[in-house]
């Protein structure tokens, strides 16, 4: 599949990038800046090995080569970001890691006034686009290891066969993932990052994670 990741020049989207790399999937990673993107590559493709080498372009030239497009950026830039984009991925699948932080109180669960950071996306891009959220709650660090790393996924949209595609991108990454019900419900997991990144302050760790138990 052709995954393009805007914003993917930042940690979440090189985490996600290299996840999928690794599982043999094709990753532009986008950036405002053609150079960065390059950069960001260049370093990637020299420090990991056994992956498919990663593309970098301008985020706008990502969202137009991308099956599915990825927009991991600050909810400051959300809005902007997907307007910036909108033409570019209709009738595509967009899938929402953005969080809706608010510096400094990021350990204060904060809701947009469209409901959610994904909702917010849907409104933005229009209804020809399917949105789904997704790994809002998975730390970056570990996804840029091989290591097991102890988060769940949940997947929240309104298209049930594109809720499919994404949870075996979840799968691609080796993680577990969960159809989480409509998009709506991604409130809870845009909300549950607040209550992580509180976890990790008190605790001094860096990647508090959600695991779903009672499944046989
Ligand atoms: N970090 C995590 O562990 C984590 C975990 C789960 C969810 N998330 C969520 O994923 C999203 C990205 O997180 P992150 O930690 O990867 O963020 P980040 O590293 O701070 O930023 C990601 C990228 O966004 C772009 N960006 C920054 N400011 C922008 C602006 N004003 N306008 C347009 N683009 C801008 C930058 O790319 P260019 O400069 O190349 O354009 C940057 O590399 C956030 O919503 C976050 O809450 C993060």
């Amino acid at each position: 599949m052709v995954i393009g990741i805007i914003g993917g020049t930042g940690k979440e989207g090189k985490g996600l990038a290299y996840r999928w790399a690794k599982a043999g999937h094709q990753v532009i990673i986008g950036s405002r800046d053609y150079e960065k993107a390059q950069t960001v590559v260049l370093e990637m493709n020299d420090s990991f090995t056994g992956i498919r080498p990663i593309q970098g372009e301008q985020n706008i030239d990502a969202a137009d080569h991308a099956e599915v497009v990825v927009v991991t950026v600050p909810f400051s830039a959300h809005v902007p970001t997907l307007e910036s984009i909108r033409d570019s991925v209709q009738n595509k699948i967009v899938i929402d890691v953005t969080v809706p932080l608010v510096p400094p109180k990021v350990t204060h669960v904060q809701i947009p006034t469209s409901g959610c950071a994904a909702m917010e996306a849907q409104q933005v891009l229009g209804e020809a686009v399917r949105v789904v959220s997704a790994f809002q709650n998975v730390s970056y660090e570990k996804l840029l290891k091989d290591e097991d790393l102890q988060c769940d996924v949940l997947v929240c949209g309104n298209d049930k066969e594109a809720k499919q595609i994404v949870l075996g991108l979840v799968s691609d990454a080796h993680l577990k993932g969960y159809d989480a019900g409509p998009l709506q419900n991604s409130i809870v997991s845009e909300g549950l990052t607040s209550v992580l990144i509180n976890i990790n302050k008190h605790f001094g760790i860096q990647n508090a994670g959600i695991k779903i138990t009672g499944i046989e």
